[in-house]
């Protein structure tokens, strides 16, 4: 039974909303794993499978999570529980949303290690660590981290530190804020690392490797890889939408929402791509080269060009700022739960939750070593 210790919050306007619902869509995941799976999965075929995939899927789905969290104005499990039996069906569908939670949970474990790989090259960027540097330094120094329980640890640390903190504070004042600060500012980063890449070259090559059609590689592993990412990249799935719906008010038109964060979404994935290749293909450098595309093959490139350091720099803090506000969205539906079905105020809920995670995520970068 709901615990109701206090009035259930609200966005406090529906920009603030749109900008906190791109800001869980826009994370590593446009930034860290579209780009590699492009360059893995056959270039533009999985672009092509990709939007195929957000606009035919995504989005309805998209839609329908907020609508659900709207109607039930609770965590997932509750609200599930409810609109199944206000329909007169049973309340057990409860199930899916703890099954939600508990995708979300296990996602924000490793996710935090890799937000911790991001703030540590922020440090190695920022300090010139990559120039002069050759690809087998550049790689074995990625290899060290790797191999490194303690650095692991010590990044993950504050990456669940930053996210607990933000979302202890709350919806509006913590991860609407957050998104309305940091979402703005990655638009602008993103922009400049896109423009200094269409001045320096390689960029005619980017676009044709994105967008040249090519059919030939659109086989069913390709369109089961970009189904499997229009969930991740859109945050589907996780019961985060639903979350974030519970906080909204009947005034938000959800279609054209929808529209706006799917959009940008997509236009802020497709720009990681054309931050990424070029600098990649002006360097001589792999586009297959796969997780790794973005913490070895890049700083090769930023140790040897001009302004390599603050465009490096940059570039760990876009990412950065992107899996922060996708991070506050995968605690979010776990804190919501805690506080409205025990008796945890909501600061208790959220150290819980994020100890839980710090210590599975700790579990999941002991296996890098
Ligand atoms: N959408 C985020 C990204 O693209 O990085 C990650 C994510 C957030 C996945 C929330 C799933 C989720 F429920």
């Amino acid at each position: 039974m709901a615990i109701n210790k206090q009035e259930h919050a609200q966005w406090s306007s529906s920009f603030g909303f749109v900008l906190a619902a791109v800001g869980s869509a826009v994370g590593l995941g446009n930034i860290w794993k579209f780009p590699y799976m492009v360059g893995e999965s056959g270039g533009s075929a999985f672009v092509i499978a990709y939007l195929f995939c957000i606009a035919l899927v995504g989005f309805p789905i998209l839609v329908a999570e907020w609508l659900i969290g709207r109607r039930g104005q609770k965590n997932p499990v509750n609200t599930f529980a409810d609109v199944a039996a206000s329909e007169g069906k049973s309340r057990s569908w409860g199930i899916i949303g703890a099954s939600g939670i508990l995708g979300g949970f296990l996602i924000l474990s490793f996710y935090s290690v890799i937000g911790g790989w991001a703030l540590n090259y922020i440090t190695k960027a920022g300090t010139g660590s990559f120039i002069g540097q050759d690809s087998d330094s550049i790689a074995a120094t990625f290899d060290a981290m790797l191999a490194s329980a303690g650095t692991l640890t010590i990044w993950h640390t504050v990456f669940m530190a930053i996210t607990a903190l933000i979302v202890g504070i709350g919806v509006t004042k913590g991860i609407e804020t957050t998104a309305k600060v940091l979402m703005p500012l990655l638009g602008v980063i993103l922009f400049v690392i896109v423009g200094y890449n269409v001045i320096n070259g390689g960029f005619g090559e980017a676009v044709a490797y994105l967008f040249t059609p090519d059919l030939s590689k659109l086989t069913g592993d390709v369109m089961l890889a970009a189904l499997g990412h229009a969930f991740f990249t859109l945050s589907i799935g996780m019961g985060i939408m639903i979350a974030y719906g519970s906080y909204l008010g009947r005034e938000v038109n959800l279609l054209k929402t929808a529209r706006t964060v799917v959009i940008l979404d997509t236009v802020i994935a497709l720009a990681a791509g054309l931050a990424i290749f070029p600098i990649i293909f002006s360097n001589g450098l792999d586009p297959a080269s796969g997780p790794g595309l973005i913490f070895v093959s890049l700083p090769i490139a930023f140790g040897s060009m001009g302004a390599g350091t603050i465009i490096g720099t940059l570039f760990f803090l876009l990412i950065t700022f992107a899996a922060i506000t996708s991070s506050i969205s995968l605690l979010e539906p776990t804190v919501e739960f805690l506080e409205e079905r025990t008796p945890m105020s909501r600061t208790v809920s959220t150290i819980v939750a994020s100890t839980v995670i710090w210590l599975l995520g700790v579990a999941a970068l002991l296996s890098f070593n």
